[in-house]
């Protein structure tokens, strides 16, 4: 399917009119959610495409926000079935960063125009990393102020389910956002794809958490688990508007040999690509302005598979930003691309991608979501 290269002319891709008046309807509801995943011929899923591609531009503008990333650590205390740096993946090589390590990469985002990063790692609650991070996010916040960047880098933390008090702390610190995926809102697939410790009902809490102590909040699910379902979608879909959520992560679901989701069946390649792919424009469609990432797992199953994110609704990428000798070991899925790279190598191929899909990237920003500063009395920043 070739919907990744800008139409030149309006309309030279056939386009559905049955689907195309669907998604301009203006309240979508649940039914018409399911039905839009459920586009299937090329001209349906265009039709999808293009209506989210239309929404996107006129409520948020062409601009494609960067958030460099940094895993910190792939130390993890979770055993989440799917996950491949999971506690009991003894063939995991454990890492974590220096505190100079991360401002080293932080350096390195700044300097490339790069307004925000993201700090993502392992799920851990011990002192000494919470430590690492407070004292991470709190120098970032120094020694990235710049001309450009007053305020210095904006801050995404990735860190799992923690206290309120830790969120407090890192609020404190200077990060402002947080990323947490709830993974899937079917609280039977949850627990299918989670140890029985891990309950959904406290990862909804922490979201609700993160949201009282004054973050901005992100989630998201992956797609095409077994056993999940369109009418799971779709309520994943409305979840995300019954949180306010402001950002949104989500990318196909990937088996990995080395856990216990390794060898299950699950949707072929093309299956979870199309589905996620819809997945982006039809959250689009329903949730308007909100952020939503082009995730990495979409370019481990398409070389082009983050360029066609944006052409779905996406508008943040996040390049990778870790030390290229950490970046094979941590590995959630296989498959993860851009293992031997740098970060400039990195950041020339993503000039190019985004481009390629006919975009802009909005260099020096926070690029806060307009979902947020909509939220936020007197309005959020650059
Ligand atoms: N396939 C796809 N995504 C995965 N994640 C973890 N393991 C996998 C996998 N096997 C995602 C989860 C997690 C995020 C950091 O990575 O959604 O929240």
């Amino acid at each position: 399917m070739n919907f990744c290269t800008p139409a030149t002319k309006k309309g030279s891709r056939p386009s559905s009119p049955e689907f195309a008046e669907l998604a301009a309807k203006p309240e979508l509801t649940r039914a018409d959610l399911i039905k839009l995943l459920s586009a299937k011929a090329e001209d349906e899923i265009e039709a999808v495409r293009a209506e989210a591609e239309r929404v996107l531009l006129a409520e948020c503008g062409n601009g494609v926000y960067l958030r460099g990333l940094v895993e910190a650590s792939n130390a993890c205390a979770c055993d989440c079935l799917y996950c491949g740096i999971r506690k009991s993946n003894r063939e995991v090589n454990r890492y974590t960063l220096s505190l100079e390590d991360i401002l080293s990469c932080a350096r390195q985002c700044a300097e490339m125009g790069y307004g925000s990063m993201v700090i993502q790692s392992g799920e851990r609650a011990d002192k000494k990393f919470i430590d690492l991070i407070e004292e991470a996010v709190r120098r970032i916040r120094i020694e990235t102020v710049s001309e450009k960047q007053p305020e210095g880098l904006g801050i995404t933390l990735c860190i799992g389910q923690q206290t309120k008090e830790t969120y407090q702390r890192l609020y404190a610190a200077g990060a402002h956002r947080y990323l947490l995926r709830i993974e899937s809102t079917n609280p039977k697939l949850f627990a299918a794809i989670h140890p029985a410790e891990q309950s959904f009902e406290s990862r909804v809490e922490c979201l609700k958490l993160l949201r009282e102590v004054g973050y901005q909040v992100g989630t998201g699910v992956m797609i095409g688990l077994p056993g999940q379902t369109l009418e799971d979608l779709a309520d994943d879909i409305l979840f995300f508007s019954t949180l306010d959520i402001d950002m949104i992560g989500m990318g196909p679901f990937i088996p990995h040999a080395g856990t216990p989701l390794g060898d299950l069946p699950c949707p072929d390649v093309a299956e979870r690509l199309r589905l996620a792919f819809l997945m982006i424009a039809v959250t689009r469609l329903k949730l308007r302005d909100v952020n939503i990432a082009a995730t990495t797992a979409l370019q481990a199953l398409d070389p082009i598979g983050r360029e066609k994110g944006l052409r779905f609704g996406a508008n943040v990428i996040m390049p990778q930003m870790s030390p290229t000798e950490v970046r094979a070991d941590y590995q959630l899925y296989p498959g993860k691309p851009c293992i031997d790279e740098n970060a400039k190598d990195c950041q020339s191929c993503l000039n190019m991608r985004v481009e390629f899909a006919g975009r802009k990237i909005g260099l020096y920003a926070w690029g806060d979501s307009l979902h947020a500063r909509k939220r936020q009395t007197g309005g959020g920043h650059g």
